[in-house]
Formats: structure tokens, sequence, C-alpha cells
């Protein structure tokens, strides 16, 4: 076992755990079954329209009710496969005693949804929380799988507080082009080719056939499968099953385990408070770190803490990201499938390391109700190299940096693990674009004369700015640089990056410049300066200069006049506090 461990390092700086006992919100009534078991008209009016879905008089007494919160859409591939996991944790609610009853919620899809899924994810978490609280179920199945429906569903059940637990899609299996194994990570790369004028029309069209070739989230530890660990690891799923692969037997093996443990919630009534402790977010930070995984789970992760009264920080990032290595060797970052993942373990394989280390704390809780220590003690080490033994780390600091300076005063992000370790410190003059439409009308024009040492600078997509915060912060390379064989670049903006994609790019950058951010001042030919090893990000332009180009901006006026755009506009909180309304949080 570990030495040093980090018992009671788990409270996070600035946060005021919650008192036991309290619930974490409790603002309208909370539907339950017991309406049921009510011997007046409205009792049996309840028990009559389920029996009208031809249950039995005895199934709709006296059993917990299981609300299974489905996200499955054919407007969303990724989760297609969740149908039939909704039959199998059925079955694991009715062998426990329970009576199921699966719902719809709103689905979004990272490749339809316009113009982000980001946009949406606070709508989404509205509706798993009202359907949840509203309707009289005891305990959730919450199944997602595809980037945002994992976050939106815990931001959701964790306001709502009633006993929740997930269950992911499972990532799609590993396809095959040009006689290489393909995953989705390579899209980018195979983008520039097509680009450069290096794969032709029947290439294109074959690799459109091949990409996925199952029901399933993208398949390396890109934003989806980064957010199906930090479920497991915060004890919102049962422990094993985030790195299940989608068309695998076990994953429905642990759909209707997950069932029989949603029954068992809804008996002992424990809530997401109960398991998303500041202790439990520490682990969940040290495991994204330690993955290399997506920058996009430093917001989600902020987001659901913050349903429930508490707050992570980017300095807390920063402080972990310093003292965590990178065990995780996995795409995009590494050579590893993430069926390698399963193989090594998958999650408890990972924390058996980081306890290794003394960096998990053992006392939080699993999804299976059992402590990690509990479950640490039946783990075994990784027995494959897509997790390195915690003396053989791929790097000794966390795969994600924390960015603070003049251009960044409340953060931004940036990858490390991605990124190409010569631009983790470049210094160079900016290429400004004024959001999306003007990135993709200019980024191949020969007049701009960019070169490699240029940084290229988006703004105007962040939260407020785009709006949104699409995943436009992954900048193309400029088409001649391509050509020249030029790869990576330093690239910064106010948008997010897709957890699929790598290279030197920081993000998030807040306060955005729809906000009046720093960001908001750069022009053409200044020069910026990125530390990514110290943890700095700084336009170096004298402050007289900027006091002058501040008195002249000009805030962008309006915003959306009506429906959810009017309400993103208005409440939406900046990145380093994770998106979430400001009348959300707890
Ligand atoms: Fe759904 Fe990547 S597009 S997880």
């Amino acid at each position: 076992m570990a030495t040093g461990r980090t018992r009671g390092r788990g409270v996070l700086e600035g946060v005021t755990p919650r008192p036991q006992g309290e619930p974490a919100h409790r603002d309208l009534p909370v539907g339950t079954s017991a309406r049921l078991d009510a011997t007046d008209v409205h009792g049996l009016a309840a028990r009559a329209f389920l029996r009208s879905e031809g249950l039995s008089a005895e199934a709709v007494r006296s059993r917990p009710i299981v609300g299974i919160a489905n996200s499955w859409s054919e407007l969303n591939p990724c989760n297609a496969g969740l149908r039939d996991l909704a039959t199998a944790v059925k079955r694991g609610v009715v062998a426990a005693g329970g009576l199921p009853l699966e719902f719809p919620t709103i689905s979004l899809a990272e490749p339809f949804v316009a113009p982000t899924t980001m946009l949406l994810r606070n709508l989404m978490s509205i509706d798993v929380e009202e359907m949840i609280r509203a309707n009289p179920i005891d305990a959730v199945v919450l199944l997602g799988g595809c980037d945002k429906t994992t976050p939106a569903q815990l931001m959701g059940a964790a306001s709502a507080g009633k006993p929740a637990i997930q269950l992911g899609a499972g990532y799609r299996a590993t396809s095959s082009f040009e006689g290489q194994p393909l995953v989705i990570d390579q899209l980018w790369e195979l983008g520039d080719r097509r680009r450069a004028g290096d794969l032709d029309d029947d290439a294109w069209l074959e690799l459109e056939g091949c990409l996925n070739i199952t029901a399933g989230h993208c398949n390396v530890m890109g934003t989806a499968s980064t957010m199906a660990v930090i479920s497991e690891v915060l004890g919102m799923a049962l422990p094993g099953s985030a790195a299940i692969p989608a068309a695998h037997a076990q994953r429905v093996a642990a759909a209707e385990a997950t069932g029989r443990r949603a029954v068992e919630l809804a008996r002992t009534g424990t809530t997401p408070a109960d398991h998303i402790t500041p202790a439990a977010l520490d682990n969940a930070v040290r495991a994204v770190l330690c993955l290399g995984g997506s920058t996009n789970a430093v917001i989600h992760l902020e987001a659901i803490a913050g349903r429930l009264g508490l707050r992570i920080g980017l300095d807390r990032w920063a402080e972990l990201s310093r003292a965590t290595p990178v065990l995780g060797d996995l795409r995009p970052s590494g050579p590893h499938l993430l069926e390698e993942l399963y193989a090594a373990g998958g999650v408890p394989a990972l924390l058996h390391e980081l306890d290794a280390l003394g960096m998990l704390d053992t006392s939080a809780r699993a999804g299976s109700g059992e402590t990690w220590a509990e479950v640490l003690a039946r783990t075994a080490a990784p027995s494959n190299r897509s997790i390195r033994p915690h003396r053989e780390p791929v790097a000794e600091e966390g795969g994600i940096a924390i960015l603070r300076g003049s251009l960044a005063p409340r953060g931004a992000v940036f990858k490390r693990a991605a990124a190409t370790p010569e631009l983790w410190r470049h210094t160079g003059p900016a290429v400004v674009f004024e959001g999306v439409d003007d990135l993709h009308a200019r980024i191949d024009d020969p007049a701009l004369g960019i070169t490699a040492a240029h940084v290229l600078v988006l703004r105007h997509a962040g939260p407020k700015g785009a709006p949104g915060m699409p995943e436009a912060g992954h900048l193309p390379i400029p088409v001649h640089l391509l050509r020249q064989g030029v790869r990576d670049m330093v690239r910064l903006s106010d948008a997010r990056m897709s957890g699929t994609a790598s290279g030197a790019v920081a993000l998030h950058v807040a306060p955005e410049a729809a906000e009046g951010g720093p960001l908001a001042l750069v022009r053409d030919g200044d020069l910026i300066a990125l530390d990514a090893i110290e943890g700095r990000l700084d336009l170096l332009v004298d402050e007289a200069e900027l006091a002058r180009r501040r008195s002249l901006w000009v805030a962008p006026s309006g915003g959306p006049r009506r429906g959810w755009g009017w309400l993103h506009h208005r409440h939406v909180l900046q990145a380093d506090e994770g998106c979430d309304f400001d009348f959300l949080r707890a």
C-alpha cells in the first residue's frame, strides 16, 4: 500500500463543505413514489395511469421506482446503444425488487447541434433536473455518452438531489484505414491531408464509411471518455464501468448491475451530494491530469461542483497539476487505444497507481457504495502500458497546465500532454481573427504572411461571444504551412477545443473578448508570450498602449433578443466558473 496518503487533504481551497445531512438543493418539493401508495383519489389515479401501461396491481405498489433518464436519440449516434442498455438496466431493477420507468430527455450530439452543444448543455441539465424532481421516482439511472450528455446529467441529478447513478454508452470500436488502426482523433490529421491535396475523392469516401463502425462515443481519451472516467471516480458510476467498450457484453452486464445498484440507492436514500464531495472532486481532478484527459473536463467538473455549492478553482487545478504525473499513455496524447485501457484494468487500475503515489483520497465513495480503499484492495496494478507504472510516468507533471498572465487574468488552459514540447515556451507575433467566420474566411489567405512562428489568435468565441463557446480553439494550420510540413503552432482563444484534438493550443482565455478581457485588445503583430512550464500567457504590449486601446474599445452590443439565446447570454458564467448559469448553482 501507499505511504504518504492524502487522506484529509480533500477539502478544496476556498470550499466550505456542506454540513452533514444538509440537502444540497431544496427550493422546490421533490416528488417521490410515496404518492403511488396514497389511499386517496390521487394515489389511485397515479396507479391507474401506470396500470394503463400493462403493469400489475402488485407492480405499482410498494416497490422503489427507478427512473431511467435516457438520452438515446437517432439524432445522437454516440448514444444509439442506450436503448439496449436501458433494457438491461430494467432487468437489474426488477431483479432487485424495483419498478423501472424509462423516460426521454433531450440529447446533444457533437457533430450535429449548431452552433455548439455547449450552448445547450445547461438546457439539458435543467431538463434532467426537473424530470427527476417532478416525477414520482425514488432513484434514477442516467444513460449518457456523447460529450455534453454526461456532465448535463450529472449537473441535473446533483441539483435534483435524489439518488442517482450513471452508465455511459461506452466508446466505439477501433476500425482501420489504409491498413492501420483508425480512431477519431486521426480525423483532424486526415482533414489536413485532404486540405493539402493528399487524399483523393475515393479515399475520402472510404474514410466516411469506416471512421465510425459501431455505436458509442468517441474512441480516444477525449471529452466523452474523460467525463465517463470522472463519473466513475466521483462515485456516480459503478467501479470498472467507464472503460468497457460500447459493443462489449460486459457493458450490458454493467447496465444490469447499475439497475440493481439504483434500487439499493433508492432504499438507502444516498444522493449525489453524498458522493460528490470535495475529496471526490480532488480525486477526479487528479484522474484527469494523470490521464492527460480533455481540457473540457475543467469546465464541466467546475459546473458539477457548483451545483452542490462546491468550488474547485483553476488555482487548485494548477496546484494538483504540478504534483500529479501523467500515467495514461492514451490517444490522442499517446499511442494506446481505449481497448488497452480496459484490458489494463480501467479506472480502478489507474486509481491503483495514483494511490501508490499517495495521491488519492481513498475514503471517497465509489459507485458501488464502497470506499475506494475497499475497491482498490481487490484491484491489481495495470497489466499493460496504456497506464504506466507509477514509477515510470509519461511526464512528471499533469497533462493540463493552467495559464495566467496579462492576457488571461482569470486563467486559461493548455493541454501540455497533447502539444509539441518545443512549443510549450514560445513568443511570437499575433495574427488575430474576429470570430469563427472570419477565421474560416481568412486562415488560408497568403496575404496574411503567416509563418510557423506566428501565434494564431481567435476571439469572440467564448461563452457569450460565440455564443456558447464552440470547439473552435483548434485553429487550423494555414494550408501553405501544412504543405511545408508544419503540423503544430501556437494558437490561443476564448473558445474550447475537442478532446480528440491536439496541438499547442491555449484555450478558455478568461475573461473572454466579449466581456472586455485583454484578449479584446490584441492587434496583429503584438508579441504574445506563452510559457506552459511556468503557467504564463502574456501580451507584451506596454500598459499605456493597452490603456489607450481599452479607452477605444466598444462592447459588442445586443446578443439574442429572445428565447434560449437570450437567457444564455444574460446568465452564463465565464469558463473559470464552469459556464453554468448563475441561477443554477447551489
Ligand atoms: Fe459524440 Fe465524440 S461526437 S462523443
